[in-house]
């Protein structure tokens, strides 16, 4: 027999949940997923809010009046930062002495540490199996992140924690994993030798809208850079697994990073580049700041497959353009033929377009129809659009069959932030921060980093 769980959400009634964790239950229960879940349980302060509103918010987060998924649903109130409140959990946990327990951690990071104390105390009275997921930001940097962890193993395995990065759910980025890894003709060519570049982007055309509290703490480099977009870095990057199972994928994530050089605090402006949209500071929260709302990172891998290659690693809000993507940057054509042709032929490229569509993208030449040999040739590409699946469905599979390829380990999360501390470090010290206006492409200090170096930012 198939063993059964039993979902807890924390931080039932908060945007997550609302906007994207009821939708995916709701559809992986259409598609049969959760036929061995027992119940589903949220929890929230509200001293308002009995069954009837409960069963409204779900109705209104999915859309739908489906009476036979809301039936698993049961919501308790519950205090989260107050001990004696996880009492509220013990009568309806009872009944299910058998059922895998999974506790979705969806709350604001500022209550983590707290409330994984408070669940790891409540729980050495239960026997059941547990799962803890958490969301992200795991940490706001070096030391953090390894106390949240230090915290977390006081009460749970390694191999009980999922630790959260939507980004690896998205079909795309798997696809940088599949794309290298099942076709023979790129393994050759996925080197210092024919790659010049790399740029991993992740541009937004709105700004902080209603999440400045939590922004304005973080910042760029914090919210996107040092997990979603070195995640991707590290798929592009990493040495073909031995085999395919989570430990052998995420000790070649480590790898790559452990591999990637230091940057020293003093050489941060060689490294890095942060901006603020010209409006952030209009908004009447706030009086000063100097959080980024723009950075770049350019990291280097010092390996062999990848030496003197730069990754650069970008991020923004209120730009001209909304686009997650990975672009992988060949080398000019050298030689007789680059001569010859009365135009500059462009670089092929690979990319990989996460949003808002999914899409792989290779970009070669041709020679026109018609035309000489020496002619300039024309750019073509080849495509192929991906379904746009919720990421947050994949994680939910993966989590109910404990699978933790697509989750972030210990030391994976404390090496990405030891990546970026420098550059934490040197922005707090250094405050004067470029501003940039609202619908542009980023400062204009963004632009000269990367013109220094004979490349542009590049689009799919
Ligand atoms: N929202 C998104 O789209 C999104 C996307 C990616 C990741 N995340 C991550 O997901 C997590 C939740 O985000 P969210 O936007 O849903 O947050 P949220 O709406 O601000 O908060 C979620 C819930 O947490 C509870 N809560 C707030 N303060 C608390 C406290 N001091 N002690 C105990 N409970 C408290 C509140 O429930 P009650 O008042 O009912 O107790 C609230 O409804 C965060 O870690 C966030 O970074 C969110």
């Amino acid at each position: 027999m198939e063993k059964r769980f039993l979902i807890v959400i924390f931080g039932g009634l908060g945007d997550l949940a609302k906007s994207k964790i009821y939708p995916v239950l709701h559809s992986l229960y259409k598609k049969a997923h959760l036929s061995n879940c027992s119940k589903i349980i949220s929890t929230g302060r509200r001293p308002d809010i009995g069954k009837e509103e409960f069963i409204q918010i779900l109705k209104d987060s999915i859309g739908d009046n489906d009476t036979s998924f809301f039936s698993l649903f049961e919501f308790v109130r519950l205090d989260l930062d107050k001990m004696e409140e996880y009492k509220n959990l013990e009568d309806i946990l009872s009944k299910f002495k058998e059922e895998e327990l999974i506790f979705y951690i969806a709350t604001p990071p500022f209550t983590f540490e707290s409330i994984i104390t408070n669940l790891g105390n409540f729980l050495k009275e239960i026997s059941n199996k547990r799962k803890i997921v958490i969301e992200k930001p795991f940490g706001y940097d070096l030391e953090s992140a390894k106390r949240l962890n230090s915290i977390i193993k006081e009460y749970f395995k390694e191999e009980e924690i999922y630790r959260i990065d939507h980004f690896l759910g998205k079909e795309t980025v798997q696809n940088i994993f599949g794309l290298r890894f099942s076709n023979i003709i790129f393994e050759g060519i996925w080197n210092r030798n024919f790659i010049d570049h790399i740029q991993i982007s992740a541009l937004e055309d709105i700004g902080v809208e209603g999440r400045l509290g939590y922004y304005d703490k973080v910042g760029a480099l914090r919210d996107m850079i040092q997990n979603h977009l070195m995640q991707i870095l590290t798929l592009i990057a990493m040495e073909p697994p031995c085999c395919i199972n989570e430990k052998a994928i995420r000790d070649e994530k480590v790898k790559v990073l452990k591999s990637i050089r230091e940057v020293k605090y003093d050489d941060v402006p060689l490294y890095a580049v942060r901006g603020q949209y010209e409006g952030y500071l209009k908004d009447e929260r706030l009086t000063k700041s100097y959080t980024e709302t723009y950075a770049v990172v350019k990291l280097y891998i010092d390996n062999l497959r990848w030496d003197g290659v730069p990754f650069y690693l970008r991020t923004g809000k209120k730009l001209k353009k909304k686009e997650t993507s990975a672009i992988i940057v060949f080398k000019k054509i050298p030689g007789l033929f680059s001569k010859l042709l009365d135009c500059t032929p462009q670089e092929n490229i690979i990319g990989f377009k996460i949003a808002p569509e999914n899409k792989i993208i290779l970009n070669f030449q041709l020679r026109p129809l018609g035309g000489s040999l020496l002619s300039c040739p024309i750019p073509t590409a080849m495509e192929w659009n991906g379904p746009n699946l919720e990421a947050y469905e994949t994680l939910f599979i993966d989590i109910i069959e404990g699978d933790h390829t697509l989750f972030i380990r210990e030391d994976e999360i404390e090496r990405a932030w030891e990546i970026v501390q420098p550059i934490i470090d040197f922005w707090k010290d250094h405050r004067e921060i470029p501003i940039y206006p609202e619908g542009s492409f980023g400062p204009k200090e963004a632009e000269d980093f990367i013109r220094r170096d004979g490349r542009v930012w590049r689009y799919l």
